[in-house]
Formats: structure tokens, sequence, C-alpha cells
């Protein structure tokens, strides 16, 4: 019998190196034989079906059942042209701000989606984001709980540390092409305000960053990155001083400002066309992603996971997989517990309601109001979230779960020290959930889509775990 080494069998198979290890140690390989480290696989092995022909499933309820939804079309038929996904979306905004709205919209319908625009934008991602972002197999992290392979979208090496600029490029290229002076945002970790203040100078234009009292203590250093990058940060002290005031105050100033200032969104929220926006700008990821686990393995990924806040990091990774069998999951934060006040969970605890100007789940209090949102992630806590995941929850096409502040709190911490990557905390969440599953499962692989790196969480994650560092 002939044996050909890896990198034969990779050539032949037209399969990475790395994969074709993980397909030996999965026990799929036939035949193989080691000596000391060198696998030697048989001539005549048979490359292992591709899992999307076998069509393998993790979980008993498997998303794609009971759904009559042509995911192939999907994009063009959602949102509809007034902006809802079922019943969630839509625009319920005071008269003065429809006006400003309306103008967002029509912009967004005619300049970006003309050649220029998307050149330019094209230009952008390459040069100035340094896109695509690669894809990364965690061996270590792998091999630390056994046979679950983990990969990562690496959106933590998007210029600035986060996917947020994905979306707050495209946005401030829009107000350009619109002739505005100023970029206005909202913030709570800091991530969209540094993204929103890099745009401001790169196109040469006045920003004001919006971002409670709260969160600028706990994300002291991207305080500071906006203030370098020429920004204003205007304190938000009302409330609970994070992301929903944040939120109204942006608003609030945009409603006087219109004219002369655009509203950069910085997640799948708010009115009509905005969620539709942001999941365009964001989409490149899962694109990306798709292409490169294609690339890397020769197979689609089992499961995809994402954090989510308001949504858009999880919509632009989901967006690409929605047609594949493919179980995609959503991650929440649980925070401290389960009563209202304690967690971000809205795909698991909210109700239906308008909110920032669009009909959705939030977080309610007993009286119907907006409840407050908490997480350890000032990135998560957000009391509502983009309605496209409440329908993408509704038809069952993608499952929403939640961590707790510790378990992400443990993931920051394995994959700083197993892999040399310090994670955000928030995306630390759909970490943990990759690891709850390489706890549990005997073998698959996981993408995970690592929205942004931790630098931001550093002071605070050794204040509150001080014990992780003896
Ligand atoms: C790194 C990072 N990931 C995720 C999020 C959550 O936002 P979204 O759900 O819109 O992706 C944030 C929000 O600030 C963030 O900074």
């Amino acid at each position: 019998m002939k044996y050909l080494t890896v990198s034969e069998v990779s050539k032949k198979w037209n399969v990475n190196e790395r994969r074709i290890r993980v397909l030996i140690e999965e026990g799929r390989v036939e035949g193989v034989k080691k000596e000391g480290h060198k696998y030697l696989i048989p001539d005549n092995a048979q490359k292992p079906l591709d899992r999307r022909v076998k069509g393998q499933r993790l979980f008993e309820d498997s998303p794609l059942k009971g759904v009559d939804i042509d995911f192939k079309n999907y994009r063009k038929q959602f949102p509809t042209p007034d902006g809802y996904f079922g019943r969630y979306g839509g625009s319920f905004l005071p008269k003065k701000l429809q006006k400003a709205i309306d103008e967002v919209y029509n912009g967004y319908l005619t300049i970006a989606k003309s050649a220029k625009f998307i050149a330019e934008l094209r230009e952008i991602r390459k040069n100035y984001q340094g896109r695509p972002t690669p894809i990364y197999h965690c061996q270590n992290l792998s091999n630390y709980f056994g046979k679950v392979q983990i990969y990562l979208k690496r959106e933590d090496l998007n210029h600035g540390g986060a996917h947020k600029l994905n979306n707050a490029m495209g946005q401030a290229l829009l107000a350009k092409y619109l002739g505005k002076k100023k970029l206005i945002a909202e913030t709570g970790a800091g991530s969209h305000g540094s993204a929103v203040a890099m745009a401001a100078a790169y196109f040469g234009l006045e920003c004001d960053i919006y971002m409670g009292e709260v969160d600028m203590v706990k994300q002291a250093p991207n305080v500071a990155r906006i203030k370098v990058l020429g920004a204003n940060v205007i304190p938000v002290s009302f409330g609970t001083k994070t992301l929903k005031e944040a939120v109204d105050a942006a608003f609030e100033a945009w409603s006087k400002e219109y004219n002369t200032a655009f509203y950069v969104i910085g997640s799948a929220v708010g009115p009509h066309p905005y969620p539709l926006i942001v999941r365009d700008f964001q989409e490149i990821i899962g694109r990306e992603a798709k292409q490169q686990f294609l690339d890397m393995t020769g197979e689609l990924p089992d499961i995809v996971t994402a954090c989510v806040g308001g949504g858009s990091n999880a919509i632009g990774m989901f967006e690409a997989f929605l047609e594949e069998p493919v179980n995609i999951v959503g991650i929440e934060s649980m925070g401290k517990g389960k009563e209202i006040g304690n967690n971000s969970a809205t795909m698991t605890l909210g109700k239906e309601m308008v909110l920032h100007g669009f009909n959705s789940l939030v977080l309610q209090k007993e009286d119907g109001t907006p409840g407050d949102a908490y997480s350890i992630a000032s990135g998560l806590d957000y009391p509502g979230v983009g309605p496209e995941h409440a329908f993408l929850k509704e038809v069952g096409r993608v499952k929403y779960d939640y961590v707790n502040d510790d378990e992400a709190a443990e993931a920051f911490f394995l994959l700083s020290r197993l892999e040399g990557i310090i994670p955000a905390i928030e995306s630390s969440h759909a970490l943990a959930y990759a690891i709850r599953c390489a706890r549990n499962m005997k073998t698959g692989s996981i993408l995970v889509n690592l929205s942004g790196r931790g630098d931001k969480d550093m002071d605070y994650m050794i204040e509150r775990y001080p014990h992780m560092f003896r």
C-alpha cells in the first residue's frame, strides 16, 4: 500500500493541512498510520463527506424545521418596503424626524447603490480598514476541551478593533454624499463611538458622541480614544446612564440639527431603514467568513454563533448562512440573573413594544415601561433588540440562548491564555457558548464571530476578577 503525507493529501483533496489533521483526529479518515509526529494516509483513502452533503444536524429541534421562507430570496423579501420583518420593525417617529429619516432612506436607495459609492466603500474597506479579516482555527482551545473545533472570525482585527467600523464608514460615506457637516452617534462600549470618531476624522466631519456616565467609567480607554480622535464625548446623566439613555439623547440632539447632521446608528436597531442599512453594511462579515471557512476546511461549520446586543455583528455574520444547513445561535447576556434589571436577555425575556421608533422585543417592567438592562458588557446592555432577530426567532430559523457574566469572564481569560487573543467582553459571550458546546458535544465545528478585541475591558476585568490574576 502506498502512503501519502498530509501535505500531499492536502493538494490531492484541495483541503488545507490543518483541517486534514483535524479530520484524522476526529477518526474520519480510514487507515491512517502515525510515525512519530507524522500522519501517513493510504493513497486510496476517501475524502470524508462534506457535512453539507450529509446534512448533519446537531440540535434535535433543527432550525430549518417548519420554516416556509425561501432563504435564498430572503433578503429581497425582508424587510418589506415599509420596513417590516413580519410584525417587527417599522418606523414610529414624530413627523419632524420622519422627514430626516426619509432623507436617509432616499439617499441610501439611490446614492449607496451607485457604482461610485460601492467602489469608494470597497477601497476604504481594503486599504483603510484592512479587510478581509481572517478566520482562525483555535487549536489550543479546541484541544483543551476535546473534539469540537472552534474557529473565530477575526473582526477584532478590523481597524479600530471591532466590527463597528464596517457600518460607521458606510453611514459616514453616505453622510458625506448627502452634504452633512456633522456625525452624531450613541455608544455603549465605546466601540461604535470610536468607529464613528474615526470615520469623522477620515471624512473631515465634526462629531458628537453620546455616552452614559456609567459606561464612561467602565470603558474609560475608549472615551480617551474618542477624544484623541477629535470628537466630543457628551456624558448622559439620566436614567441608568447607559446605552438606552445615550440613544434617547442622540435622537433628541438629531431632532434639533438634522439639516446639517447625520445620525449614525450603531446597531441593527432604530426606525426603518436603519436595521436594513446596518445589516447591509455588516453582512460583509458572514460573506467573507462563509467562503473562508469553505476554503480552510472544505465544509460549512456545524454552528455559527455571535453575541447579540442590538444585533449588528450577529446579523452581519448570520445573513450569509441563513440559506445553508447550518445551526445559527445568537447569544445574549443573562448578566447576574433572570430578574429584570439584572440582565439584557431581550430575546428570552422581552415582550413586544415600540422603543426608539421601532417595534420589537423589549425588556419590560411590570407596568409595561422599558426595563433597565444590565450586563458586564456595556455593548450588550440594551433593553431592545433589532427587529430582524425577533423575526428570525419567531420563524425558528435562528436559536437564541444566553450566557451569564461569569461564563463570559471565563471565556475572556481562557482565550487570552490559550490563544494569546484578548477578546472584547461582548464577544466573550459568544465564545462562552462555544465553550459550553465544546464541553457537551463529541464532535463538530463552531464558528464564532469575535466581534472585537478586549483592550478596552482589561482594567475593569482586573478590578472585578482579581482572583484570576494570582
Ligand atoms: C465588540 C462589540 N461586540 C458586540 C457589540 C454589541 O453590538 P451589536 O449587537 O450591535 O453587534 C458591541 C457593542 O458595542 C461591541 O463593542
